[in-house]
């Protein structure tokens, strides 16, 4: 059996006809650029989280470094994000010529230490700490009340990086609400997917939004007239319809992820892996399903790709030891849980659409594949 991480053909399938009459009526219109379609989708986005203001941009990185830019963040100040995290949460800080400035993580949630985070704060620096990124990461929030603690004693703009959890909520409030700004990413494999790349920003600040504005479209208050150096950062009309339609079954389809995770959760708690751990704050709406192997992930990672099924290790290699950010000096050591988190996990295919056969076969290879500990209770060890 082949079994995919995400099967997007079999979400597309069931809404292609409104998505096709969205399609066609940004052709009808010829308003490709910042269109009716992505006042709407923002309009939409920023109700669906409770935000005041969402913005629509080109992609989640691009979210993020305009958060950056629009909070004032300059060249050469020090910016804090996860060790272990998607390349593009320190990407774009680097982008706007910021250092990034790495913490370890909790062992648990994978998500930003606070402890690591205070002992960064603690320590004298040749530059400036400006702000801090939690990135949300698989799908459950960080731990926000912690961050914003350690923002308002020592003056740090928060920015939520929640391109992996669009719809997660910390406390009843949506991720990427809590903070200055909140970086979205569309990336179509993403729970709320584009048909190509695009992104947002949500905030609650009316000065911030008008800046996000201006920043993503050349710097243009008016046409022709720009007061700030922009970037084309500007989400695609043809992206904003799409994911107008998506959005009507984001929910829908995050419960699905939801119950495939119980479901795993339920028939694999008896094995040595260590399933995820969703903190009592934060829903978890399963971007990935993480498992943690004792030792290494190589054997259980080869043994289910060899199996058909598409397990993969979000991330190999943390990003104080990627070759890109040498020259910010970390050495490996620097940051234990992110190093170990890197050579443990590794991902199960969380679509919700998987049936109930693919379910059974993944559960049934993870069991082969891993050291089983425990003794198998007759009711938990049959499928
Ligand atoms: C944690 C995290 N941050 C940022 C991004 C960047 O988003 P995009 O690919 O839309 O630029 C991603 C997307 O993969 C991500 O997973």
């Amino acid at each position: 059996m082949k079994i995919s991480a995400l099967d997007l053909k079999k979400q597309i399938a069931p809404i292609r006809r409104e998505l096709d009459l969205a399609i066609k009526g940004v052709i009808d219109d010829t308003g490709f650029i910042l269109g009716p379609g992505v006042g709407k989708f923002e309009k939409d986005i920023a109700k669906y989280c409770a935000a005041k203001y969402a913005v629509g941009v080109s992609n989640g990185t691009d979210a993020l470094s305009l958060s950056l830019l629009a909070l004032g963040i300059k060249s050469g100040e020090g910016v804090i994000c996860p060790a272990f995290t998607y390349y593009a949460t320190a990407g774009a800080i680097a982008a706007i010529g910021a250092r990034p400035v790495f913490a370890d993580i909790d062992k648990e949630t994978y998500n930003i230490s606070i402890e690591s985070v205070e002992k960064i704060l603690l320590k004298q620096h040749k530059f400036k700490l400006k702000a801090v990124i939690p990135v949300h990461l698989y799908g459950q929030c960080a731990d926000m009340s912690g961050i914003l603690r350690l923002a308002r004693k020592y003056k740090l703009r928060v920015i939520e990086d929640a391109a992996q959890s669009f719809g997660a909520e910390y406390r009843g409030k949506k991720a990427g609400t809590l903070g200055d700004c909140g970086a979205v990413s569309f990336y179509p494999a993403k729970n709320l997917g584009a048909f190509g790349d695009a992104g947002a920003v949500l905030t609650n600040n009316r000065a911030v939004n008008e800046k996000l504005r201006i920043l993503r479209n050349q710097g243009n208050k008016n046409q022709y007239f720009h007061s700030l150096l922009g970037r084309n950062n500007r989400m695609d009309t043809f992206q904003a319809v799409v994911l107008g339609v998506k959005l009507k079954y984001l929910d829908a389809w995050n419960k699905q992820r939801q119950e495939v995770a119980g479901y795993f959760n339920k028939h694999l708690s008896y094995l040595a892996v260590k399933l995820p751990f969703t903190a009592p704050y934060s829903t978890h709406i399963y971007h990935q399903y993480v498992l943690r192997v004792p030792g290494s992930n190589k054997g259980l990672l080869g043994y289910l790709r060899a199996k058909g099924i598409d397990s993969r290790v979000f991330y190999p290699l943390p990003l104080h030891l990627q070759k890109c950010f040498k020259y910010l000096g970390y050495k490996k050591g620097d940051f234990p849980e992110a190093e170990k988190a890197s050579r443990q996990t590794l991902t199960l295919p969380i679509d919700p659409n998987l049936t109930g056969e693919e379910k059974d076969y993944i559960i049934q290879q993870v069991r082969d594949g891993s050291q089983v500990k425990a003794k198998l209770s007759p009711k938990r060890g049959h499928l």
